[in-house]
This record gives structure tokens, sequence and C-alpha cells, in this order.
């Protein structure tokens, strides 16, 4: 039986399925509760067999059935499908494109044609959507490698973009490769208008149909990259674009290497990380004045020339505000092997064609001279007057909270410190961050601190280490006192230079704030 299907948007049957799904409790937090931690880490892992056990075990109960059959890739009768979906039925869910059944037996097979995850959003408000989602089996539900043209679901990639969009309310927001829709359903809630692109007619498909069962209106334009949007057009652009670089013999782009599949998720045709730089220079286009671009990217790193020069020229290209955070970088050879296992083609570890594969693409790192390639986010702005944020930096520690909001209040901070010179500084009245906490580190006995840190609960969680004198400063803002007559009373108190000291902690009190860890009062 073919396996991989494409949904269909069926009037009549799209709002029973998500009125059928609900009721079966088709949600992250009890799918969980049904598989258990073992079972469901698995499933996180792409290993379907733990869950089948569970699932199976646990009868014909309808989440138990629609896991199987969704997450797992498992075969149910026509019966337990038409038991666990009330007012679709097996024969509903295969008009919308869902499954494909054997026959019209209550005990005939029925198998999944996509994959139907359940989502749960937690807006920054603290209201929460419900979303389920198709998107093409993966390899663990099929057992086969994955088509050219493979719709991906909700990645780890895809969930690192959303918890660092900035959730602003926004005019038009542009989801540019949009897959199966994630990011502009996201966009969807705090977005007058979405406008979701993509080069694939099958995304396109799958996107359409999660929109409709998530009740959401979404533009959908088919074309390739900034192609359908308007100059101007809009407040937001997210993408996490088709950035794997791939080795391509020719340059030209037409082609990846012999024995390479072309996956077009992850491939965007084009040589080295062109098409990270494309899009990070022309994306401006497409922004509003103050518009903001939040994207996910590689870029290589070549010998003799530092990560953030090369992806500085890009910038300087743009002209642009701009904030990129490279969160990790690999080898060519770990590289090479990432996405070689990516995907399950003919190039695994036992095929000949695994050495002529990892072989070409350590050739094309080689032909540039690129010695580690940079994974990371990058947030572009068109700035209303000229570009004045650059900021290019390496942060490679865990991220446990949704970062959107950080990065937004990171760029108030930068327009507020734009604004305000060291006189005006001076005159602030500056707080604590909430989430900041002090450490101090005392040799036993002691009662001066040879070390004190400032620790960020938040955003990056940074860790400033003060001197004295900036511990004492950071310790007396609480709103009440200006910057300056806090500098004046600790010169005193430390018997130094009032104008050094000024001078030495005005920028430490800059960085501070641009990164939240003092506030400003407006
Ligand atoms: C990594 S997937 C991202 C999917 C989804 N936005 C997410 O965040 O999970 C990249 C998407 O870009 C699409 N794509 C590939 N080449 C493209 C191009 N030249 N222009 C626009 N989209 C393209 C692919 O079809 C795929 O849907």
């Amino acid at each position: 039986m073919v396996t991989t299907g494409t949904p269909r948007v069926v009037d009549g049957l799209v709002r029973p399925l998500d009125a059928a799904l609900r009721e079966a409790s088709f949600r992250p937090a009890d799918i969980e509760g049904l598989l258990g931690p073992v079972a469901a880490g698995a499933l996180d892992r792409e290993q379907t067999l733990p869950a089948l056990r569970v699932a199976r075990g646990a009868g014909p109960e309808p989440l138990a059935v629609l896991v199987r059959l969704f997450l797992c890739g498992d075969d149910v009768t026509r019966a337990e499908l038409d038991a666990a979906l009330p007012g679709v039925g097996t024969d509903g869910a295969q008009r919308l494109g869902l499954v494909r059944a054997a026959g019209g037996g209550r005990g005939d097979q029925v198998r999944a044609g996509v994959d139907l995850s359940p989502v749960t959003y937690e807006a920054p408000d603290g209201t929460t959507a419900e979303w389920f989602v198709t998107s093409d089996l993966g390899e663990a539900a099929t057992n086969a490698a994955l088509r050219p043209d493979h719709v991906l679901g909700v990645g780890g990639a895809s969930t690192t973009l959303a918890r660092a969009t900035i959730r602003a309310p926004r005019r038009r927001t542009l989801d540019l490769g949009t897959g199966c829709g994630i990011q502009a359903l996201y966009a969807a809630t705090h977005s007058d208008h979405v406008v979701a692109t993509d080069v694939s007619e099958r995304a396109l498909a799958f996107a359409r149909f999660n929109a409709a069962l998530a009740g959401v209106e979404l533009d959908l334009r088919h074309g390739s990259m900034l192609e359908p949007a308007h100059d101007g057009d809009f407040d937001l652009v997210v993408s996490n674009p088709p950035f794997v670089i791939t080795p391509r013999p020719d340059r030209s782009g037409a082609a990846p290497a012999a024995g390479l599949p072309l996956y077009e998720y992850r491939d965007g045709g084009r040589s080295g990380d062109d098409l990270v730089r494309d899009l990070v220079t022309d994306v401006g286009r497409v922004l509003a004045p103050g518009g903001v671009a939040q994207l996910l990217g590689n870029w290589e790193h070549r010998r003799g020339e530092p990560w953030q020069d090369r992806v500085g020229a890009w910038l300087d290209e743009a002209g642009l505000d701009a904030w990129v955070v490279q969160r990790e970088v690999l080898d060519p050879a770990e590289y090479a092997e990432t996405w070689l296992r990516d995907g399950g083609a003919t190039v695994d570890r036992d095929a000949a064609g695994w050495d002529a594969a990892y072989g070409a693409w350590l050739d094309d790192f080689a032909a540039r001279d690129v010695e580690a390639v940079g994974f990371g986010m990058l947030l572009l702005r068109r700035p209303t007057g000229t570009a004045s944020l650059r900021r290019l930096e390496e942060w490679t520690g865990p991220l446990r909270r949704p970062l959107g909001d950080h990065l937004g209040a990171v760029l108030a901070a930068h327009d507020w410190l734009e604004s305000h010179d060291d006189d005006a500084l001076l005159a602030e009245r500056l707080t604590v961050a909430g989430d900041v906490s002090e450490e101090r580190h005392l040799r036993p006995g002691a009662s001066d601190p040879t070390v004190v840190l400032l620790r960020q609960g938040g955003g990056f969680g940074r860790t400033v280490r003060a001197g004295t004198a900036l511990a004492g400063l950071v310790g007396a803002c609480d709103g009440e006192l200006e910057v300056g007559r806090i500098v004046a009373a600790l010169a005193a108190l430390l018997d130094v230079d009032a104008a050094s000291l000024r001078d030495e902690l005005l920028p430490q009190v800059r960085d501070l704030v641009r990164d939240g860890l003092l506030l400003a009062s407006d």
C-alpha cells in the first residue's frame, strides 16, 4: 500500500474532524498521560515501538487508536477509526486525504497517509491555542526514505523559531517557506493578515488544510523566496528557510552532487550558504519601516575569515538593524553526517553511496576553505533612519523559555539607549529586573566577596561579573535614585574620582539596560 497522501479541505468534514479530535483529547498532555514518560520520550525521538506497545495495550479507546494511526504509522481497523472519529468516520477521513482503507468491511485495515499531530501554543498573555497539524509521515512511521517533496512536521527548528518570534501585534506577517504552515498559524495569533509562501504545491496543500482545521485564514502564495511578496508590505517576516548547505558540483544550483537526495524542505538549490545570504540581503525590500525579520540559517566559517566578518558583510549590504546569535557550530564532517542521516535516503551507513556522498560534502567544503558551519538566529529590522544595531554573538547555552518577549524588549532597550546620551542616562531612575539575582563568592572567613555575579533568570540567562562599584550601583537601582546620584555616592564611599567612576560605569550600565538586567522607567 502506498503510504503518503496529501490532505484536502472538504467542506462539511473539517469542523467535525476538529471536534472529534478534541473530543478524543488528542492533545500533547493527554497523549503523554496515555503513553507515560518513557514511551512519550521515545516517540519524541522518533522511536515508535514503545508507544505502539502501550497504545495497542490500551484497546479501542479513541485516543489510543489515533496515536497508533497518526503518530506511530500503525494499521487500525475501520471499526476502530469510525468509533474514534465520530461525525467523520473512515470514509470522511479518506475523503480528507488523511487515510487509506484496504476495504469497506469493519475489520479492514486503515493506514494513515499523513502525520496528524496536536500542537499546544501558549501565548505570552497566558491564553492557549490547540491545533492539529498534518504533515508527511516521517521515516519512523513509513520505514522508508522520505520523498523529495516531503512536507516537514513541527520539528526542533520550527519550535526554535516559533519560540524566538516576537509576538507583538502585527498588521501583516509573511511566513516564507511555510511548509505545513506552523509559523503562519502562530503568526495568525497576533497578526491581522498572514501571507504564507512556499515553492512546494504540496506544502501549500498541507498549510491550507491545517489552516482550515485551525479555523485560521491564511493568504497562501506559491513562489520562490521573496518573489510572491510586495515591497514594504510586512511588519514581520518569519522564515525557517531551506538553509542546508548541499554540495552542487557545477555551482549552478541545478542539482546536488550525484547520489545525494534533493529534499525540498532543506535544500534551497543554491551553492554554499548563498540562500541565507540572499535572504538576509534582500528581505529588507519587503519590510515596512520598523518591520522585523526573524530567520534561521546556516553560515560557513571560512579559513582566515571570522564568521562575524562574513555574516557582517551580508548585514552591511542589507543596511538593516541586525542581531545574530550563533547557537551551534559543526565541523564539516559532523555537518555532512548530520544531513546524510537526515531523511533516511539511500546513503545509509552500509551503502556504498555513503562514502561517495560524504566525500562530496567534504570536497564541497574544502573547495571554499570551509572549516565549520554555524547555525543560528537572525533578527533584522528595517530602521526608520539609519541602521544602529549591529550585534553578532555566540550563545550555545540552553534556552528553556520562549525568547520572543525578551528579544522585543532588547530591541526596545536598544532604541531607548540610542535616544539617551550619557547625561540623560545619569538622570534616569533605573530598576533591577525581577529575574535578576546576585551571587557572591567569598573566601571562608572573609567579609568582602572576591566575585559578584549578576544572574538573569529569563532571556538568555546571562551572567555578568560585577566589580564592587557596579554591584553597588545595581543594588541601589530601586527606581528612586538617579544613576548620577548613585555614582556620586559610590565615588564618595569608595574614595575615588567621581568622573572616572562615571566613565567606567556608564558603558556597563548601558550593557545591563540593553540586555534587560536593568530597566528604564519609561
Ligand atoms: C525547513 S522547511 C520549514 C517549514 C516550516 N516553515 C517550519 O518552520 O517548520 C523549509 C520550507 O521552505 C520551502 N522552500 C524550499 N525552497 C524554497 C524556495 N526557493 N522558496 C520558498 N520556499 C522554499 C520548503 O518547501 C519547505 O516547506
